[in-house]
């Protein structure tokens, strides 16, 4: 653990900011740290950004810690350790990425990685309204084809990101699916990549402390989203009964998905 100051704090929209901390971090897309506010939490984000000596964090205000650190500023210092986690490793050529509302986070820092690898992604990103939409633009700087659904229609398609989802598959024109936010929304991803025998990778959020194994805290079917997650293809999706039902609580206790 080392305390790590706060370098800039952007605007990503009215409900999210990235935190830029001085971190010489090597970390890959959907990987993820342990960020700690003395007095307060220590809570599990992934990695938005990652670059020379810096490292971005991208929240949205849900709960008192991330109002918190929403609320930082610029010289603060927070608690970092990490990089945790396996991160995506999509090895195909066309990749979909499938984001919602603030669970996109880590999806804009994949769709660099992979468009700068060579391969042809399509971003699809879905949010309740065109304010809360989360790295767009981002993926379209980066090369992506960008597909934006909000469920009040003030921005492109007025739908589900999985609607458009669906579309893309229909059109075999993807090889596999990256994607990240609501479980339930995940959930459908990947049924909708099963019925096309497409692979698929969704990153996972459990309730977390040690963050590297240890505590058994973020356990899900037998897996440890810490560890063997945050990340999981298909082969495991397939074995987990509580993915998109079940999650737990502080005291293990079950929540609904
Ligand atoms: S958070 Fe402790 S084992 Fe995963």
């Amino acid at each position: 653990m080392g305390m790590a100051k706060i370098l800039e704090v952007r605007e990503e929209n009215p409900r999210m900011r990235t935190l830029f901390l001085d971190a010489a971090m090597k970390a890959s897309p959907g990987q993820f740290a342990m960020l700690w506010i003395p007095g307060l939490n220590e809570k599990p984000l992934s990695f938005s950004y990652c670059g020379e000596g810096r490292v971005g964090f991208t929240v949205a205000k849900v709960g008192p810690f991330s109002e918190k650190l929403s609320q930082m500023k610029v010289g603060e210092l927070v608690g970092v350790r990490g990089p945790f986690g396996n991160g995506f490793k999509p090895k195909w050529d066309r990749i979909a990425i499938v984001g919602g509302g603030c669970g996109a986070a880590p999806l804009g820092f994949l769709a660099e990685e992979l468009a700068r690898k060579g391969a042809k992604v399509s971003f699809v990103v879905g949010a309740k309204t065109k304010g809360e939409l989360l790295f767009a633009e981002r993926a379209r700087s980066a090369g992506a084809e960008v597909l934006v659904c909000t469920d009040d229609g003030s921005e492109e398609r007025k739908g589900f990101a999985t609607d458009a989802l669906k579309d893309l598959l229909e059109k075999g024109k993807i090889d596999a699916v990256c994607t990240c936010g609501p479980e339930i929304m995940m959930r459908k991803v990947f049924e909708l990549c099963e019925a096309k025998g497409v692979e698929c990778q969704a990153s996972l959020e459990r309730w977390m402390k040690c963050g590297f194994g240890v505590c058994g805290q973020c356990a899900i079917d037998g897996f440890l989203v810490c560890k063997e997650g945050p990340v999981f293809p298909s082969s495991k999706l397939r074995r987990m009964r509580e993915f998109g039902t079940l999650k737990r609580d502080a005291c293990g206790l079950p929540l609904k998905a």
